[in-house]
């Protein structure tokens, strides 16, 4: 607690919230209490460093930490997972119950990757990546609750119908087994640090392909623009049918 920094934006904003919840402190501090006031603050600014609150510029760190921590606690991972699947139930009505989507625009969380899917809600949550309504929900959540969805949502099975092969399909596969493979994987589990694709919406994934595309917009991430750049609709088309037939 002692190599804390108090200089910096995150200690600023720190100050921001410390003289808004503190205004007592503010208002006793006349010439006789000063001193005592000023250890107040000290053991206050300490408090603050440890992690004894939670505020926005906070969370991000704690939320992946608690996650860090609950691989190796198994009796945290199962709190945090209790924790997750009560908050997840308003996201069931887009995402579906275990996160198996019946939205062609809105994807399956069900298996997907515990990392990957708290970086993406830390990313609507700070603005990174674009949806009002999303960016509300997750924002008002805490740290311990968007750590226990993505480990919730990850645990889950997929409940999807038997894949339809298609002449658009084989033509997709090709197209994945240039490239797509490479981080996604053959089998399109993804990874720690990529996300599963297999089993995805069609429509979503063909969107989000179209959005990495133009380098601008609602989803910009860099290594996929580079991987979508030269493809065509056509070609966008058939990795999405490929990659939704993936089991
Ligand atoms: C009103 C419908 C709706 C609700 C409710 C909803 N979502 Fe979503 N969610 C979406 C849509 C649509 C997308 C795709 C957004 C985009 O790419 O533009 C999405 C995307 C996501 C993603 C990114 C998945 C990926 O593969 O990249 C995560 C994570 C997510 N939502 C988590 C949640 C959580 C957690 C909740 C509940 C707190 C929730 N959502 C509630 C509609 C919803
Ligand atoms: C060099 C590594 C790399 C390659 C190659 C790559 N991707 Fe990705 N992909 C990523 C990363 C990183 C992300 C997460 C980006 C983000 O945060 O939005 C991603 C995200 C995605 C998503 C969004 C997943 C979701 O749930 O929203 C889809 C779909 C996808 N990639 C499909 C593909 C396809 C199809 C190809 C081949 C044309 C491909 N990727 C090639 C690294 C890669």
């Amino acid at each position: 607690m002692l190599v804390c920094s108090f200089t910096g934006a995150g200690s600023r904003s720190g100050m921001r919230v410390l003289s808004r919840s503190f205004p007592f402190t503010m208002k006793h501090s006349d010439n006789r209490s000063s001193r005592h006031t000023s250890r107040r603050w000290v053991s206050v600014f300490v408090l603050l460093c440890c992690g004894a609150f939670n505020s926005a510029w906070a969370q991000p760190v704690d939320a992946r930490l608690r996650m860090k921590e609950a691989a190796t606690q198994p009796t945290l991972a199962e709190s945090l997972k209790t924790l997750g699947r009560k908050a997840a139930a308003v996201c069931a009505n887009c995402h579906g119950e275990g996160g198996t989507s019946v939205s062609p625009l809105v994807p399956n969380l069900a298996a997907q990757s515990p990392a990957y899917l708290l970086d993406q809600m830390e990313q609507f949550a700070d603005g990174r990546r674009k949806n009002e309504f999303m960016q509300g929900m997750i924002k008002a959540m805490k740290p311990d609750e968007r750590a226990g969805v993505a480990m919730y949502y990850a645990g889950q099975k997929l409940a999807l119908p038997a894949p339809v092969a298609s002449p658009q399909v084989e033509q997709g596969k090709v197209l994945y087994s240039r490239n797509c493979f490479r981080c996604h994987g053959t089998d399109g589990a993804g990874s720690e640090t990529f996300a599963r694709v297999a089993g995805q919406q069609a429509g979503y994934v063909a969107q989000s392909l179209k959005r990495y595309r133009t380098g601008t917009g609602p989803r910009v991430n860099e290594l996929m623009a580079a991987n979508t750049k030269l493809l065509s609709d056509a070609d966008i088309n058939a990795l999405a049918a490929y990659v939704a037939s993936m089991r």
